[in-house]
């Protein structure tokens, strides 16, 4: 394994590349061991280049077999090669180059580049993977139109590539061709080639403009019964794109492959996209609500990059969010709009509140974290040493509510208006985030004639979670009440190293709030010149204060509606404020999030009590606005399902300090426990009425029944009901979805595992799936996460045949399950649950650097946790860094670890 010597990109380096590359052929020659592949292009020096400017290329574990220019074969002595670079000197303004090179698509253990998974050919391009298939411009701003000629023996039926399919023949007795051809130039990385022998499953429909499309969803032979789902969604996510943005596919095909090795979700390729097996394939018996809304996501996703990012593209990756942040915010629009299609206004506000509660949990669970370590960095990050390590959570999900953010400063027609002069200016281009910006300020301008975007373009240049402190005056003689946010973001990651330190200044936030009186109504707010319930305050100075008359008595401030922006707020809610918020806030965010403050509150000061050996109890006030959640029956099942959840142990860990992960998940156990106990009767009528019978559907209303249904079957469990495990039993037997099946099978691992049936419904679930690899995904993830899991069950999971680190999908399921999810099994002081992660990381160092270092981060936040957990791990990342051949990806996130967390 080759150790690269890191090297540290800036943003402020972009140059231009010398040469435009208006066409590219490529010619494959399939072969597992050994593919040939001809690049002939076009090259032509830019006005503004220097004459005879170097042709430099990129390439990777590739062999040369020669070089032409013009037809005139190169010597070795006219051209400079390196590990990881071809240049050319001395070249005429115009040249046709021709590079014949070779690879080995069954030795790349990647799954970049050209690589084999399940016998079939599959490309990964995006970010640099390009370089590994040819010689290349492997940049996002050399934009060529392709042509794509593949040969292969007969055995792989199917050879695609992007485009429009121009001609296929048989070569002879043995092997075939074809030929694709793609109109739209494109950056390399969205160029794809798939062979194999698939099933398909197809459809054509009508564009808004009346053109007829052809629609396929190909996957492994046997899988066919379970693409329908798939597909369906993709006929949505076009016909939404249409409508709500006026967007059309621009081809007349568009492909879609699902693949069982893949380092990622998706990958938007234009007209063909890949896709992770696991967000295509679905059936009832096999795939969960929460596998289905997320194949419906993930789908669209890449859908809407066919505008925003394959039409409109990166100049270059640190560019990465202004097509990864857009299309997250569209994929969380279109998953919203999916799930209140068909209900009246009141069901589709609550169905909306839901997913934006879901968004909001991640963000808080995943980017927060990150925001706050020592990998944190603006959304346009500044520099990075593997572009691989910066597609986070800060990119794509912070990167969403950035542009959610403009979104609500604009209005919906405003953005609207903002997006289509995005595309007037861009379609074709690639481009920066600050080009976006500057089309949606065109629109904010004309509505607002005095302010501007120049406080806003600093969520893309700070990183950091802004704190904003709020303080409520009222005035009971002048019936007034004024409302002062104070904001703060203290330096984070490596700002905090900058000589002098980085001086961070005011965010343009906007701000969400209502104010209810004290019986849970709503106050009609004066604002702008009118009477509003919820009004948008635009904080862009460190303090502001606004004043709102007319108010009868000390309001109850509702803050942050549908989380406006992606801040903290600070605010000295009282007990009983909170509770009335959580039972009358008309904004069912803000409702939500008054109830989860209240269950933070809780199980913090139980992490508390047990520290000092005190008595743990719950406290009344939570209690009782609990006891109304559940009760309340005019909520739909899916937000009460949200509303009755605990904070999640991540979210949770952000407000500890030190961070004490198995104390912190020992009194969210212990709330759950007391809350199962004390509402039972509440749990018990919630679990009959959520009962689904019938035949499965994963429409929103029956999923939100199920999850109501599986999250009171958690809570009577861990509340010792005996029935309870009965009924779990019984659910598990009788279900006739994998919903169903697999709460039941999870709740009995968590709280009955003693008992031997358990075992026995475990091994069973084996058994009946052992052929299938997905649900034997969900198996090993059961495993990784049960409260008993250790080291030593790990490492007798990973005997087990079925394991393999090779399938980033298993990898995940098992190990990284084990090391994000299972505090109580990795964060342990003599230190064996970081040296098994260490031992991990390693492994899967030498055959995928990008997977090996996406677990890497595991321990990112060393430096936050209690001191008998902060040595062992600490020592665990020096083990790392010590070793020799660890990839650049490894490097860069152990490095920052070490030397940017404290
Ligand atoms: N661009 C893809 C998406 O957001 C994700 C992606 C980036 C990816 N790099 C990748 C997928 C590498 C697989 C492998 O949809
Ligand atoms: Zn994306």
């Amino acid at each position: 394994m080759r150790t690269d010597t890191p090297v540290t990109i800036q943003r402020q380096d972009y140059t231009p590349y010398p040469y435009a590359i208006p066409d590219v052929t490529l010619a494959f020659d399939l072969d597992p061991a050994d593919t040939r592949v001809r690049l002939t292009m076009h090259i032509a020096r830019q006005a503004d280049a220097a004459a005879g400017a170097p042709l430099v290329l990129n390439g990777e574990s590739l062999s040369l077999e020669s070089i032409s220019v013009d037809g005139r074969p190169l010597a070795e002595t006219e051209y400079q090669l390196n590990a990881s670079t071809l240049t050319l000197l001395d070249l005429p303004d115009v040249a046709e180059i021709e590079i014949v090179s070779h690879c080995k698509p069954d030795a790349n253990s990647t799954l970049m580049g050209l690589y084999v998974s399940g016998g079939s050919f599959f490309t990964q391009c995006e970010a640099e993977g390009f370089r590994r298939i040819t010689w290349f411009a492997d940049r996002p701003d050399v934009m060529s139109r392709y042509r794509v000629i593949v040969r292969a023996p007969k055995t792989y039926a199917h050879l695609l590539s992007n485009g429009n399919l121009i001609a296929s023949r048989d070569i002879d007795a043995e092997r075939h061709e074809a030929i694709w051809e793609d109109p739209f130039p494109k950056p390399c990385y969205l160029f794809a080639l798939v062979a194999g022998t698939f099933t398909k499953r197809e459809c054509t429909t009508q564009t808004q403009s009346g053109r007829s499309v052809l629609l396929q969803v190909y996957s492994d032979p046997g899988s066919e019964n379970r693409t329908q789902w798939a597909l369906e969604s993709l006929e949505r996510a076009l016909k939404w794109d249409e409508v709500r943005f006026g967007l059309e596919l621009d081809l007349d095909r568009f492909m879609i492959v699902a693949v069982r090795d893949f380092n990622m979700g998706a990958m938007e390729n234009k007209g063909l996209n890949v896709f992770n097996a696991a967000y295509v394939l679905a059936d009832p018996h096999t795939a969960t609500d929460t596998n289905y809304e997320a194949i419906e996501s993930v789908i669209g996703h890449e859908y809407f990059h066919n505008w925003t990012g394959n039409r409109v593209t990166c100049r270059d990756w640190f560019q990465l969010s202004l097509k990864e942040g857009l299309t997250v915010f569209r994929d969380q629009e279109f998953s919203a709009d999916m799930m209140a299609a068909d209900m009246d206004d009141a069901a589709a506000v609550s169905a909306r509140a839901v997913k934006r509660i879901d968004d909001v949990v991640t963000l808080r669970a995943a980017q927060f974290p990150e925001d706050s370590g020592p990998m944190a960095h603006p959304i346009r990050p500044e520099s990075f040493q593997e572009i691989g390590n910066f597609y986070t959570a800060t990119v794509y999900d912070k990167g969403a509510e950035v542009i959610r953010m403009q979104h609500t400063l604009l209005g919906e027609a405003g953005f609207r208006a903002g997006m289509d002069e995005y595309f007037r200016r861009h379609d074709g281009q690639a481009v920066t985030c600050d080009d976006f910006v500057d089309a949606m300020e065109s629109v904010y301008r004309t509505q607002h004639p005095k302010r501007n975007f120049d406080v806003f373009r600093r969520w893309y240049r700070q990183a950091g979670t802004p704190r904003v402190a709020v303080t409520l005056d009222y005035d009971a003689t002048a019936r007034r009440c004024t409302v002062t946010l104070a904001q703060h973001c203290a330096p984070v990651g490596v700002e905090k190293r900058m000589q002098p330190a980085a001086e961070k200044l005011p965010f343009h936030i906007p701000v969400s709030i209502g104010l209810l009186d004290r019986t849970g109504a709503p106050l009609k707010l004066s604002f702008e010149g009118g009477e509003h319930d919820t009004v948008v305050l635009e904080l862009t100075e460190a303090r502001q204060q606004w004043t709102f008359e007319n108010i009868d008595a000390q309001p109850v401030p509702s803050l942050l509606r549908d989380f406006s922006a992606p801040v903290v707020i600070d605010y000295a809610w009282q007990e009983d404020e909170l509770a009335l918020l959580s039972a009358h806030d008309t904004n069912p965010f803000a409702r939500w999030e008054a109830g989860q403050e209240l269950a933070s509150r809780q199980i913090l000061a139980v992490a508390a009590q047990h520290a000092t050996g005190t008595q743990a109890a719950l406290s009344d006030a939570f209690v009782a606005a609990w006891r109304a959640l559940l009760s309340d029956t005019a909520l739909d099942a899916a937000y009460q399902a949200r509303a009755l959840a605990l904070p999640s142990e991540k979210t949770l860990a952000e407000r500890m300090s030190p961070i004490d992960p198995p104390a912190l998940a020992a009194a969210r156990d212990a709330v759950r426990d007391m809350l199962g106990r004390t509402l039972r009767p509440d749990w018990q009528a919630a679990w009959d009425r959520s009962q689904t019978p019938g035949d499965y559907s994963p429409a929103p209303v029956p999923a939100g029944k199920r999850a109501l249904k599986n999250l009171a079957l958690t809570y009577l469990l861990a509340g010792g009901d005996a029935a309870a495990a009965d009924a779990a039993r019984a659910q598990y037997a009788n279900a006739d979805n994998m919903t169903d099946s697999l709460a039941a099978l999870g709740a009995l691992v968590s709280y009955a595992g003693d008992d031997a049936r358990t075992q026995t419904a475990l091994d069973a679930f084996y058994t009946r799936w052992a052929e299938d690899p997905l649900v034997v995904d969900k198996w090993f993830a059961l495993q990784a996460t049960a409260r008993t899991t250790t080291v030593d069950t790990m490492r007798t999971l990973m005997q087990h045949p079925a394991f393999t680190l090779r399938n980033p999908n298993r990898a995940r399921a098992l190990i990284f399950q084990f090391c994000l999810n299972n505090a109580r099994g990795l964060h342990r002081a003599d230190g064996v649950g970081y040296a098994f992660w260490a031992e991990q990381v390693l492994a899967l160092n030498a055959i995928n650097p990008e997977i090996a270092a996406r677990l890497a981060r595991a321990l990112d936040s060393w430096a936050r946790f209690t001191p008998a957990l902060r040595d062992p791990m600490q020592h665990a990342l020096t083990s790392i860094r010590a070793h020799p051949g660890l990839s650049r990806n490894v490097q860069e996130i152990v490095s920052k670890a070490l030397d940017l967390a404290a």
